[in-house]
């Protein structure tokens, strides 16, 4: 038996999607913690792309139970819409393959709206680049004591009596200090109860159910969404989403105890992205940075936006193996960096004088910091065809080798293309 849980490295984007895919096929059971429809993972499964919001990517292989805990923040048309769009695939969504616990909150119109409000706001560089997803403002309302969740929208008194409370405050923000039209008590009530009827039978007790696939030693792999320095607690604040995107919240997130894991993977690609706004040390400006844009295709699979693209910062590397206590990294995304004809990586920095080996605390020390790089050979030839490590040109290699050296984890997996096919894999974790 073997519980693992994935994680995002840096900004986000780095190809959880495909390595849950992947390792789905030795798991039995897939948990989505965290997050909500602010994160897009994809997909390719013989030559077809998908893309998923909430539901765990392992949705794609019928026999394994998926599950949404008690961290996601749910909002329920997104949720009805991706099983909609499953089932057009051929692949319905029902109880018994997927179960949404009745603690997660959920992400109301008005948080939504807040979330725009909040930041058209915001001055120009304070802006944090939101998803607009009403994804902070729902995890306010959660911690705040607020907040309404899956499970009590089937009791339609309860969910009508907390709706009232909080639209009464919610009209009085949207519309004195955004200067927005408040929604409706009545038109929230009717669309919710629609869905109250289409969500009921997948809701009930997470923790309970996971608990029970453990004591049946069940596999279980907790996909985890956003990346570690998109953490509320531990990035790059108030860049942030508004989650713990650490591998501690797994457990966290689900109601399930830590020392039932196994083993932590940590999503690192080859290069850095990032959507939206926020300190990026190793971003480049350049042609370089448009090349990695190109050939990696870094569109926001949520929003679409173009991602910004830099050298990969091991300084983060480092970090999120500390965050997460990471036992495996995935690189991924080796692929794009074919034809570069020489490689940067940060190994640390340099702001005011001082030499720093972690990520500052203070956001205006990024204004004057700079990476201090380390040169790696490049490589010409394409590797997406590579099947083991032999496979790859020694430069490739040696570039691995270093990641790993300098990170003292090791690569188990190595991601060459988008496909579950295109990957290298050295040690899977539900095995050794
Ligand atoms: P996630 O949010 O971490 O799941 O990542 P996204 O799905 O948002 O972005 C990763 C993108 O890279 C997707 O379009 C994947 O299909 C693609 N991808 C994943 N792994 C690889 C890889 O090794 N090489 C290439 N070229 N693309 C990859
Ligand atoms: P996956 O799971 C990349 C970013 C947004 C913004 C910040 C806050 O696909 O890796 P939010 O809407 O969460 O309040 O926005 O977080 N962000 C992501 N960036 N990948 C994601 O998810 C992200 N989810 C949120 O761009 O900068
Ligand atoms: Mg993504």
């Amino acid at each position: 038996m073997a519980n693992v849980i994935i994680v995002g490295t840096q900004w986000g984007d780095e190809g959880k999607g495909k390595i849950v895919d992947l390792l789905t096929e030795h798991a039995d059971l897939v948990v989505r913690f965290q997050g909500g429809n602010n994160a897009g993972h994809t997909l390719v499964v013989d030559g077809k792309q998908y893309v998923f919001h909430l539901i765990p990517s392992g949705i794609l292989y019928e026999s394994k139970g998926c599950f949404i805990s008690n961290g996601v923040v749910i909002d329920p048309q997104v949720l009805l819409n991706e099983m909609e769009e499953l089932a057009g695939h051929g692949l319905p969504v029902t109880p018994e393959r997927l179960l949404i616990s009745e603690r997660a909150h959920l992400i109301m119109p008005y948080h939504k709206l807040q979330d725009a409000g909040s930041e058209a706001s915001l001055a120009a560089g304070r802006k944090i680049g939101t998803t607009g997803r009403g994804i902070g403002p729902c995890y306010g309302d959660k911690v705040l004591r607020h907040g309404i969740k899956l499970g009590d929208l089937l009791d339609r008194e309860l969910f009508r009596e907390k709706l009232g409370q909080c639209l009464e405050e919610k009209s009085f923000l949207l519309t004195k200090r955004y200067g927005l039209e408040a929604p409706k008590l009545e038109a929230i009530y009717d669309e919710f109860m629609g869905y109250a009827e289409r969500l009921a039978p997948f809701v009930g007790n997470v923790s309970l159910a996971l608990d029970r696939g453990r004591r049946a030693g069940k596999h279980i792999l907790f996909e985890g969404a956003q990346g570690t320095q998109l953490d509320i607690d531990h990035g790059t604040y108030p860049f942030v989403t508004s989650s713990n995107t650490v591998a501690g919240n797994a457990c966290t997130g689900s109601g399930f105890g830590p020392a039932h894991i196994d083993a932590v993977i940590g999503i690192l690609k080859a290069y850095t992205t990032r959507v939206g706004e926020g300190p990026f040390p190793t971003e480049l400006f350049d042609a370089t940075g448009d090349q990695l844009q190109r050939k990696g295709g870094e569109f926001g699979a949520t929003t679409g936006r173009k991602r910004r693209c830099g050298w990969l910062d091991g300084v983060i590397a480092r970090e999120a193996v500390r965050l997460n206590g990471i036992t495996d990294l995935a690189i991924t995304k080796l692929d794009v960096l074919s034809g570069q004809p020489e490689l940067q990586l940060a190994t640390s920095y340099q702001a005011d004088g001082a030499t720093l080996e972690a990520m500052p605390n203070n956001i205006k020390t990024y204004d004057n910091l700079k990476p201090v790089y380390e040169k790696l050979a490049g490589w010409s030839e394409e590797i997406r065809h590579a099947k083991c490590l032999d496979d790859l040109p020694a430069k490739a290699r040696a570039y691995v080798k270093r990641i790993e050296e300098f990170t003292e984890t090791p690569a188990s997996i190595i991601s060459v293309g988008p496909g579950r096919e295109e990957t290298i894999l050295l040690r899977n974790p539900f095995i050794s």
